[in-house]
């Protein structure tokens, strides 16, 4: 079923019909598994626009305003020049364009990291900013304590480990994870830290299969995969990525749609239009009553 939206110009809200259910919360995510076992599977998808939003909202669990806009929207090589402020302004797009899913905004690189007291104001500007209902950060184990840290004064936390895009210029590229004993081991125990912390859900990217499905039955938390495992409690992709918006996408990605040929069609139709004189035409014109 498709929603459509009316706008409200006396609020500017774009009212959807048919009405949403309710917003979904953190704790009704982290209860999706129980005893170890998630029936329904968790669907989060990337959004950074508030008509984006309107579009996935529907049919979703969990937005996540990812900090992958700054190569998805702002043509950036990597999530690392990203900041709080740009986070900020899409988050409070997205929640303004969703009705029903928990919106999650990405912590940007070098706003959390240094102290668990930066991480709360960092992270208290985000929610206040937008009104999103949980962060997201980078970091197993060294990010644990922060993650107790921020869950204890009304902040969840979801986590983040195996392939971490901040943590590029260590990792040294965006290769999977997990595939020696070490990192395998260094992954599970990441989790693992993260959950005893609190942390409501954990994002497993990049990581060896047989590697993901350790982590998830081993962490009380849903997990949620990106290129992991589909025995992971949920899975999350960048939308633009299944989307088709670009040429190239990392291995894990399955391309639902070819939504970039479907664009640069649209517009050549546009510009050949304009060129003949045949755009606009009198469906599109005012005349003199
Ligand atoms: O920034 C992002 O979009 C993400 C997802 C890929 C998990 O962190």
């Amino acid at each position: 079923m498709s929603t459509t939206f009316q706008l409200d110009t006396s609020t500017s809200r774009a009212n959807p019909t048919p009405a949403p259910m309710k917003r979904l919360t953190v704790p009704k995510i982290r209860r999706r598994k129980k005893d170890g076992i998630t029936e329904q599977p968790l669907v989060m998808l990337t959004a950074y626009t508030a008509r984006q939003a309107q579009l996935l909202d529907a049919h979703c669990d969990l937005l996540l305003v990812g900090d992958s806009l700054g190569q998805v929207i702002y043509g950036l090589p990597s999530t690392i020049p990203v900041t709080l402020e740009m986070m900020a302004n899409h988050a409070a797009a997205v929640v303004r364009g969703s009705y029903h899913s928990v919106v999650v905004v990405d912590m940007p690189f070098g706003s959390y990291e240094a102290s668990k007291e930066e991480a709360f104001e960092s992270a208290s500007y985000l929610l206040k900013q937008s009104g999103a209902a949980a962060v997201k950060l980078e970091g197993g184990q060294a990010m644990a304590e922060t993650v107790a840290f921020l869950n204890q004064r009304g902040i969840p936390v979801m986590g983040h480990v195996g392939l971490t895009p901040q943590a590029v210029n260590v990792l040294g590229g965006y290769a999977a994870r997990g595939r020696n004993d070490a990192e395998a081991r260094k992954i599970v125990s990441d989790a693992q830290s993260l959950d005893e912390a609190g942390a409501f859900a954990i994002v497993i990217e990049g990581v060896v299969e047989p590697i993901a499905i350790e982590v998830t039955e081993s962490v009380a938390a849903p997990t949620i995969g990106i290129g992991a495992s589909a025995k992971c409690d949920g899975q999350v992709l960048v939308t633009e990525d299944m989307l088709g918006m670009f040429e190239r996408v990392p291995r894990f990605v399955k391309r639902y749609e070819e939504i970039a040929g479907i664009i640069e069609k649209t517009v050549e139709t546009y510009a050949a239009e304009v060129r003949d004189r045949a755009f606009p035409g009198p469906e599109q014109t005012y005349q003199p009553k």
